[in-house]
């Protein structure tokens, strides 16, 4: 069994994450001075987003140099010693690859402005002449995932293609020379020790041939969305098995894991559970976020048939779970209770795979409200002002005391990357660390157990005791077992027929009663004394 079939992986956003110099952003500086609270935390690996050169039209998604460091947010000797200490504190650490596009500063593309329709520079963006009588309508009907037409027209007329923000324009995945410079990014990184990759927007690179028209209701049904001409392309599977051969050739270098073990993980808008799963046959992915999950309802029956689902689709790999990330609005927000998100933390920590955990989540941080004149998400622009985007999962941690900045830098609060808003004393890591109910004191317990009592086999299916159509999910995997009442009375959890003894709960107990909207965890274990027994968690 591999690291990462039974990994809880963190997700740091550095500009968010902990400033070291006092200019009011994160850095890598600051992220290194506090990892040691991820590891506090039980995350076994830290995936973090961009930190790469970037003019910041899509919060560092639009990357300049794959292979350099922003200058605000360090330089590679930084980098090197964030790795080192993830690795001393036992952490794995993988970094994300953005392939499908690059900035419009990356000099490839000013390249490509420069040269001649037709011309090698511009073969390595999707520039096509227009539609219309003078070409003055986009090349097809394809919309940006950001809101308006996917196409931008250039001085000279012609249009290239972007499925985010223009300041994205999208790579050609045929064009020999992208393909190769891309392969030596990995190496890179490799080089530099990490442990694997986040592949951004996995099912994008290919286009279909031709760039055919994708219809009316693009958009609209994402289980349809493997039928889209810019999706889930035949090609893509090659190229993920040439980038797994690399990832298990490369030699590693010391303190980072072996080649074999290497994680390479699919964000994928692929939604068919079908067409998911061929992303991590043996030799391409290990992994796809399972974004069914994120997005399922709080319903017992909506949760148990996207657990079933996912558990029983093939592929080599192992299922993960999520319940936030830089781009999904906080789970106490979405969810619509601070109560309903810890009792969905056990509920997702208890499964069987991996869980990727977003900074903040274990603070049970709410969505917070930045104001119009702070926003950076280009969703808001795009969207012409109805859409205020995903800043508001991406303020800045709270750390420690009463008012903004909370401790996450030395600069003045009105400074601060996004602005956090006030009373957000209760939530920081110092006042959560001291109170035996805190959110994070949930989560340390619950990843304590978690590591204790691993899945035996993190690919198979749970024990259910509930039934399909019960207002309350109970399953096990291994000795651990988790009810979760999702109902509106409270449940008796002694008549669910589940074994074992509780030992944490997301919230109040009322005897053998488990009140709505909260989750139990018993472990079934034959010798309640021995080393994994009561003490391991809290319960109410
Ligand atoms: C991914 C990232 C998101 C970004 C997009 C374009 O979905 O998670 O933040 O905007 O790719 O790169």
């Amino acid at each position: 069994m591999s690291w990462w079939q039974e990994t809880v992986c963190y997700e740091l956003y550095p500009r968010a994450f902990a400033d070291s110099d006092g200019d009011g952003t994160g850095d890598l500086a600051g992220a290194t001075a506090r990892l040691d609270h991820i590891a506090e935390l039980g995350a076994d690996a830290v995936w973090i987003t961009p930190f790469y050169p970037s003019p910041l039209a899509d919060g560092g998604y639009d990357i300049a140099d794959h292979t350099g460091v922003a200058p605000d947010l360090g330089t590679t000797e930084d980098f090197d010693r964030l790795i080192a200490r993830a690795h001393d504190l036992g952490l794995k650490l993988i970094v994300d690859l953005v392939p499908n596009h690059t900035s419009d500063r990356h000099p490839w593309f000013q390249d490509a402005l420069a040269a001649a329709p037709g011309s090698a520079a511009r073969g390595r963006y999707l520039f096509r002449p227009g539609r219309g009588a003078s070409g003055e309508l986009p090349p097809n009907d394809w919309q940006s995932a950001f809101g308006g037409p996917a196409w931008t027209r250039v001085a000279d007329g012609e249009w290239y293609c972007h499925l985010h923000a223009p300041e994205q324009p999208d790579l050609n995945w045929r064009d020999g020379h992208v393909r190769s410079a891309f392969t030596d990014v990995l190496r890179y990184w490799l080089d530099r020790g990490v442990d694997g990759f986040r592949v951004d927007v996995a099912h994008a690179l290919f286009k279909a041939e031709g760039l055919p028209d994708a219809g009316p209701g693009q958009h609209q049904d994402p289980l349809r969305n493997h039928l889209m001409p810019y999706y889930d392309q035949e090609e893509l599977h090659p190229l993920y098995r040439e980038w797994r051969a690399v990832l298990d050739t490369h030699p590693a270098p010391p303190g980072s894991v072996p080649p074999q073990d290497r994680l390479m993980v699919a964000e994928s808008a692929v939604f068919d559970p079908a067409r998911l799963a061929r992303y991590i046959r043996p030799g391409e992915m290990n992994q796809a976020f399972n974004f069914a999950f994120l997005e399922a309802a709080w319903d017992p029956q909506e949760l148990r048939r996207v657990i079933d689902t996912s558990l029983s689709a093939p592929g080599g790999g192992s299922v993960t779970w999520l319940l936030s990330s830089h781009d999904a609005v906080r789970p106490v927000t979405r969810l619509g209770s601070a109560g309903r998100a810890r009792a969905a933390a056990l509920l997702m920590l208890a499964l069987p795979g991996s869980a990727y955990l977003y900074q903040g989540e274990e603070l049970g941080l709410p969505q917070a409200f930045v104001p119009d004149d702070r926003i950076r998400d280009p969703l808001w622009e795009r969207s012409g002002h109805t859409d205020r985007g995903r800043d508001g999962s991406r303020v800045p941690l709270p750390w420690s005391g009463d008012h903004p900045p909370y401790g996450f830098t030395a600069a003045a609060p009105e400074r601060t990357w996004l602005p956090q808003p006030d009373g957000w004393g209760p939530y920081t890591v110092l006042a959560q660390a001291q109170d035996p109910d805190s959110t994070l004191a949930l989560y340390r317990a619950a990843l304590r157990l978690r590591r204790a009592h691993p899945a035996p086999d993190p690919t198979a299916a749970p024990r259910w005791y509930s039934a399909p159509g019960d207002p309350h999910l109970a399953f096990g995997r291994g000795a651990l077992v988790c009810v979760v009442n999702l109902g509106t009375r409270p449940l008796t959890w002694s008549t669910t027929g589940v074994p074992g003894r509780p030992v944490l709960a997301s919230g109040p107990l009322d005897g053998d009663t488990l009140p709505p909207d909260t989750a139990l965890w018993l472990l079934d274990t034959p010798d309640p004394q021995g080393p994994e027994g009561e003490h391991d968690g809290r319960i109410h």
